[in-house]
Order: structure tokens, then sequence, then C-alpha cells
């Protein structure tokens, strides 16, 4: 066992934890978001980094309908059965002494059908999480180009909800309800009123997750279809958390010692729960499954203690550029290497990388 499996954000019970029933009937989830709207009467373009920015977004937009290849058929069984597959969470687990244990090969790869439209099902409502985040800081931030930029973000979260809606409409055969703590920490998220709050939730700790998660699907998938998709919305991702950082860096100057302890903070308790409470809970839920023993089982497999800790690969970096990690006698960093996700610090970080993720424009 290493020094990560030590700190866990709750019991396996609140960990095991699903929406409720009566919430899963409603189309409608409401979060009161606060914070002021601010107009700003300086209209200089004096961030030229977000200037840049904003410039690759306006040419880098893509079309759901007309540049991803529908044609392309997915057979979710046949790629649950691929040991490569990144998106089926159940493939690594070993079954001896486990709840699995009892089920046959075909009830096997159905679960792993099941748990890789979960992930993309998260992937979705996360999405929309973005979408929402990102309206606000179009509100909210008192900077004309952080304006600018956000504004070509909110198309490009809705192109993403939009694409991943319709694979799983069409190509699989299962959707999943949000899971309780994705939306736990999207409602913390959009409720705060303070805007550096929503890109750290958002841009950095959310997208800087996923943009991780995308890469190593993108890398692993053996769907062409999935990859396809893959591809165009981790060039988006990639310029939405450079959004983040160059946005944050300036921001975080003028912050006081107890404000920016207040930030590592919640990197920490939203790390330990992103890394700690996906656990595919919906999956189990929906084959009658006891949810809280499997929840145990993902919770200490191997494989998925390393995959979670690859998660972290371009959060730690970030949040080094950023000075979240070493400020204050470098609380965060202490935390983090409790969590075993240190050896990430020094690799690139998405302030500098975005440019080569771009795609060139076809259209
Ligand atoms: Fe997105
Ligand atoms: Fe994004």
């Amino acid at each position: 066992m290493d020094a990560g499996d030590e700190v866990q954000s709750g019991t396996l019970d609140e960990l095991a934890e699903t929406i409720s029933d009566a919430d899963k009937r409603q189309a409608i989830h409401a979060v009161r978001s606060a914070g002021d709207a601010l107009f700003t009467w300086d209209y200089d373009q004096s961030r030229p980094a977000l200037v840049k920015l904003y410039e690759k977004a306006k040419t880098s937009m893509w079309n759901v309908s007309s540049d991803i290849d529908w044609d392309i058929d997915v057979d979710p069984w046949k790629i649950a059965r691929d040991p490569n597959n990144p998106l089926n969470t159940t493939m690594a687990i070993d079954r001896v002494g486990t709840p699995f244990e009892k089920l046959t090969d075909d009830e096997w790869y159905d679960l792993g059908a099941a748990s890789q439209a979960w992930t993309l099902s998260q992937f979705m409502h996360g999405e929309q999480g973005a979408l929402i985040c990102t309206a606000k800081i179009v509100e909210q931030v008192p900077w004309i180009d952080a304006k600018y930029y956000a504004a070509t973000q909110v198309m490009d979260e809705a192109r993403h909800v939009e694409v991943y809606s319709r694979y799983l409409k069409t190509k699989l055969a299962h959707e999943f309800p949000i899971n309780l703590h994705l939306r736990a920490l999207l409602d913390d998220v959009v409720s705060d009123p303070r805007w550096d709050m929503t890109y750290l939730g958002m841009q950095i700790m959310i997208e800087g997750l996923a943009l991780a998660a995308f890469g190593f699907q993108y890398q692993t998938s053996p769907d062409p279809l999935l990859k396809q998709i893959t591809r165009y919305v981790m060039a988006d991702e990639a310029r939405h958390v450079a959004f983040g950082v160059l946005s944050l860096q300036e921001a975080y100057r003028e912050l006081s010692g107890s404000e920016i302890r207040e930030r590592q903070e919640f990197c920490y308790e939203a790390a330990v729960k992103m890394r700690d409470r996906f656990l595919t809970q919906e999956v189990w839920e929906w084959a009658g499954l006891p949810v809280r023993e499997c929840c145990d089982v993902m919770l200490h497999s191997e494989m998925q203690l390393e995959f979670r800790k690859l998660l972290f690969s371009k959060i730690v970096p970030n949040l080094k550029k950023l000075g979240l990690l070493d400020a204050g006698d470098g609380w965060l960093r202490q935390r983090f290497g409790e969590l075993g996700v240190l050896q990430f610090e020094d690799w690139e970080d998405t302030g500098a990388e975005y440019e080569r993720m771009q795609l060139e424009h076809t259209g």
C-alpha cells in the first residue's frame, strides 16, 4: 500500500452514495448562482496572451454535424472486450473474492459496456457544468479580454455537450444520470460568488483532470469514432485550461496569504474527491450489485489507483505555475506528496502546451 491510499475523502458509505430516485426523475436541477455581473468600460485589449488565445479560438471552431464521421459503426460489446480500453473501468479488476466473481463472462462484458457509457455520460454532464461555469465567467470576470475568450469557450462547451450526447444516444446502449459527487463539485463551483473560484474549480481542476483523461483515452481508445471526437475536444480543452492558467496567474499576484491558503485548501479537497469518488457507482446500482462492496473493490484495485494518479498529470504542473503548490510554506506540496502525485510537478504546463495541441482549421 502506498501513501496515497491513506487519504480518503469520506467513509465508504459516503463514497458509495448516488443521487436519489426523486432526483433521477427530475429533468431540471437548480443551483443558486451568486456574484455580481460586471460591465467594463475599458475596451483596451491589454492582455496579449489572452488576445492570442481568443484569436486561436475564433479559427478553431468545428461542427459536430459536419466534421465528425457519424457513419462509423460502434460495437460497444466488442470494445468492452478490448483489454486496452480505458473507458471500461472494470477491465483491470481481479474478480476473485469480489461481488463480480459470480458473474458469467457475458454479464461481465455487459458491465464493461455499461461502464464505458457511464464514463462518457459523466463527460457529458461535466461538459454541461463547463458550459454553465463559462457563461458565468463571461458575466463576472472584470477584463474585456477574458470576457471575449470566455464567450468562445461557451460555444466550445455547447459543442462538447452536443457531441457526447449524440454519441451516447446513437452509438451506445446506455446513458447514466450524473454522479452525485460530480454534481456536488459542480454545485460548489457554480454557487461560489468569486469569479476566480469558478476558474479554479472548472478550468484548473475539472478541465485539468478531463484533459488528462482525454489524452489517455485518445492514445488507447479502440473506437475510431470516439478517437476522432476526443481529438477535437482535446484541442479545445487545452485552450480552456490555458485560459485558466493565464487568467489566474495575474489574479493571484494580488491575493493575501490567507486568501491563497483558502484556494489551496479548495484545490486539495477537490483533488481528493475527484480521485476517490468517481467509482462507477451508478453502474453497480443499475446492475443490481451491492454498490458499497463494488466501490470498495474499485477503490483498492492497483490499476485503478495508478490510473487515478495519472489524472493529476495536468493539474499539478498548472497549480505549480499558478504558485499555489508552493505558496504558504508549501502547504499544498505537502498534501499532494501524501496523495502521491508530486511526480507530475515538472511535466509541461498547459499555459505552454495548448499550441501544440491545436488542430489545423479545415472548414
Ligand atoms: Fe469541454
Ligand atoms: Fe472545456
